[in-house]
């Protein structure tokens, strides 16, 4: 059973790394070529041009300035560059941050112990994990602070994310949020088990929720 658990994986993430590369390299050329002409037209002093039509076209290029923020933040989430260029601690840290510049959680990293070099399959289940709880805080938690926290120990890893939000009532089984559709809790706690890890849940109502995931190494 894991063995096609981990060949979907792969293939989803080959497929994600796909996407991202035609989104950044395909895509995004045409919107930026796109304001840019724009910005010849507006700019452009020969044209005689009602001011009407100016501020239109001015707002077309604000919503294509737009289009292209989206696009980019689309294709660096389904596969970070980050990730690939400097690894996984560093990928982590991104994530923080924009969770503090998009949401105002003030997030931190903390690295306890020397990273090893982790594969790369570790390196993207580790962060996938982390990604899917940032997620979780963003869209749930309602929390002003959040810790990641990255521990290298002699034979584990530990990942935990926790915040300061309202915390909620975990169910019994995993498989019943997957059985409604929720399946970023159940899709953590499947990865961990890919690799020999497992996935621990706490969460209190109005303290908060902490995510921790160990794997061995
Ligand atoms: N950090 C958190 N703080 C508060 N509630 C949370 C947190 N993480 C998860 N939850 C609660 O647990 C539920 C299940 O989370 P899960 O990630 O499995 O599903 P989801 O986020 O609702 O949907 P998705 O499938 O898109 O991830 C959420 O709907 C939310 O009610
Ligand atoms: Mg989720």
């Amino acid at each position: 059973m894991h063995f096609y658990v981990q060949l979907i994986t792969r293939a989803q993430e080959e497929e994600r790394r796909r996407i991202s590369r035609e989104l950044h390299d395909d895509v995004s050329p045409f919107l930026l070529l796109l304001i840019q002409r724009l910005d010849t037209i507006t700019s452009s002093t020969q044209l005689k041009q009602p001011q009407e039509l100016k501020e239109k076209l001015e707002i077309l290029r604000s919503q294509a300035v737009e289009a292209l923020e989206q696009l980019r933040r689309c294709a660096q989430d389904l596969r970070p560059r980050i990730l690939d260029d400097l690894g996984l601690v560093a990928a982590l840290e991104w994530m923080a941050e924009n969770l503090t510049k998009d949401c105002g959680v003030d997030a931190q990293v903390k690295v306890v112990g020397a990273e090893p070099s982790l594969t790369d399959e570790v390196q993207l289940l580790l962060f996938r994990i982390a990604q899917e709880a940032l997620t979780n805080i963003r869209r749930h938690a309602e929390a002003s602070r959040a810790w990641i926290t990255m521990g290298f120990g002699d034979d584990r890893i530990v990942l935990t994310v926790k915040d300061n939000g309202k915390g909620f009532e975990i169910p019994q089984r995993m498989g019943d949020l997957a059985s409604i559709g929720k399946l970023g809790l159940a899709g953590m706690q499947e990865r961990a088990q890919l690799i020999q890890g497992s996935l621990t849940l706490k969460s209190e109502l109005r303290k908060g929720t902490t995510v921790t995931v160990e794997i061995p190494t």
